[in-house]
């Protein structure tokens, strides 16, 4: 038998000069895997409340981590060596932001899921210098949800969120204390920030910059959740809630639990279902969010994993094709869960109803726009202008390294949509390449109206801020845009994939 070190020579020596090497076998693949580590949870802040608003103070930092025994890793923080901490805040509170930026790079913070005024956004515009302080404040104006903040600097996001700038958000409103939910925070409501990460045989993260990369975006080999390497937690109680957030930089993940049994979608990126939808899996592309409720009675521990993710594939072939057709196929544990022993006496109780959605008909729609998403048209993008389908093209297949959306890559000067405060819109769009894309659009919260003709899962019937387009696929959305209107400062939409949005799959609406 080869052990994977071997294999890993071999395959260097043998196919380097030809093929592209397909993934990058890392420190963390060759090592011994190490014990099961107690998921970290992220310590909440509540900012501190003066004169009835609620003040954050976060700090952009260097840190060391340790998430290998005896190796240091140099991350990235906010008031802490990596990630940063839960940011809790309630529908109706005035909330102040100190963000200070220790780095000696420009950064941002943007708040992913937020809909706030344009001008404390946290798009490409705000830059914080290197020792500057950005001072956004806003009024919470929506329902319950679990949402994030991330880097958002231009051309950086990729590697400044792979290097730990990002954290979870969570709104509360009056609806979510009172319907019955497990909402004791680290205990059994647990928040699981999912990353795959690269390490070198330091321990060190690697951000690899190679054409593949740049196509497909960055993937790692190893998952950390919440900055926890191979992660256990104990369910002392019945049920756990899980919020979980894909903050991968590319990879899409196909949740999924070890036994094979149902879990319960309670949420979506924005807030509560309607009901609770039983599922056996549930694919969240990166930037997505999904509350779940598992049954953690009985004594055998098991894993919340993910497999495959067959809706990222498309019928087509080329190399970009063949690359994600591998690199979707990986399987991952995400989380072992260790029941401590509650029994299953009855049913487990999960509420039948969780709040009334109002659905925006299309007819609401006071305009349609079109969004189509691509990555250059060179032979071998798969797509419709490369080869024909089921052709195997020999040259090309990366599409020319190119991202934009309507022929344009992303330019902090040139606004694609002015939208009226107050008007409804439709969005359809078109991904024109072989890989999925996730399309998140800032400050509004859609609903989708149907995807490759069909209507929305199940369990995308709430409101989103992202949703997977898929190979050569559609999506349509509607949103209503409230105001405030603000002409000079724009919101960003884009996919989703860090490389892409940092490689010009991005534009920019202004609201009037
Ligand atoms: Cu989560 Cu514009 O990003
Ligand atoms: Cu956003
Ligand atoms: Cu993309």
């Amino acid at each position: 038998m080869f052990n994977r070190r071997d294999t890993l020579k071999s395959l260097l020596v043998s196919g380097a000069a030809f093929a592209m090497p397909r993934s990058l076998r890392s420190f963390a693949a060759t090592a011994p895997s190490p014990a099961l580590q107690t998921l970290k949870i992220p310590p909440i802040d509540e900012g501190e409340l003066q004169l009835g608003v609620r003040h954050f103070d976060l700090t952009l930092q260097q840190g060391v981590s340790h998430f290998f025994p005896d190796r240091e890793t140099p991350t990235w923080g906010i008031n802490g060596n990596y990630l940063g901490p839960t940011l809790r805040m309630r529908e109706g509170d005035k909330v102040a932001f100190a963000i200070h930026n220790a780095l000696d790079e420009n950064s941002i913070l943007h708040w992913h899921g937020m809909d706030v005024p344009a001008a404390v956004d946290g798009g490409p515009h705000q830059n914080i210098l290197p020792g500057g302080t950005w001072s956004p404040n806003f009024k919470v104006k929506q329902a319950a949800a679990s949402c994030w903040y991330h880097s958002h600097a231009m051309h950086k996001s990729g590697p400044q969120v792979y290097r730990g700038l990002a954290g979870m958000l969570i709104v509360d409103d009056q609806l979510s204390t009172r319907v019955e939910l497990p909402n004791n925070y680290g205990v059994d409501d647990i928040p699981l920030i999912i990353q795959d990460r690269l390490f070198d045989e330091n321990a060190h993260f690697v951000y690899p910059e190679r054409m593949q990369d740049r196509m497909v975006g960055v993937r790692g080999d190893t998952l950390l959740v919440n900055g926890t390497l191979n992660p256990g937690v104990q369910a002392t109680s019945e049920g756990i809630r899980l919020r979980i957030l894909n903050a991968c930089n590319a990879r899409n993940l196909n949740l999924a639990l070890s036994h094979g049994e149902a879990f319960w979608q309670i949420a979506t990126d924005c807030g509560l279902l309607e009901a609770p939808v039983e599922l056996r899996q549930l694919v969240l592309s990166p930037g997505e969010r999904a509350e779940i409720l598992i049954d953690t009675r009985g004594s055998t521990p098991f894993q919340l994993i993910s497999g495959p993710v067959t809706i990222a594939q498309s019928p087509y072939y080329g190399l970009l094709t063949d690359l994600i057709r591998e690199i979707d196929s990986e399987h991952f544990d995400i989380l072992t869960i260790v029941p401590t022993g509650q029994q299953k006496t009855s049913p487990l109780n999960i509420p039948k109803t969780l709040r009334k959605i109002d659905w925006l008909p299309a007819q609401a729609a006071n305009t349609t726009r079109t969004m189509r998403l691509q990555m250059g048209s060179g032979p071998g993008n798969g797509g419709g202008q490369g080869g024909g389908p089921q052709t195997r093209r020999q040259f090309g297949g990366w599409g020319g390294g190119n991202h934009s959306i309507n022929g344009r890559k992303m330019d902090m000067n040139y606004i694609e949509a002015t939208i009226i405060a107050g008007t409804t819109e439709i969005w359809e769009i078109f991904n024109e390449t072989p890989i999925i894309h996730p399309f998140h659009i800032h400050k509004v919260h859609f609903q989708i109206l149907e995807r490759n003709g069909e209507p929305a899962l199940p369990s995308e019937r709430g409101f989103k801020d992202t949703v997977n387009v898929p190979p050569q696929g559609h999506v349509k959305i509607i949103a209503h845009f409230k105001g405030p209107g603000d002409p000079l400062h724009p919101y960003m939409f884009h996919c989703h994939i860090l490389e892409h949005e940092d490689h010009g799959m991005m534009g920019q609406f202004i609201l009037i």
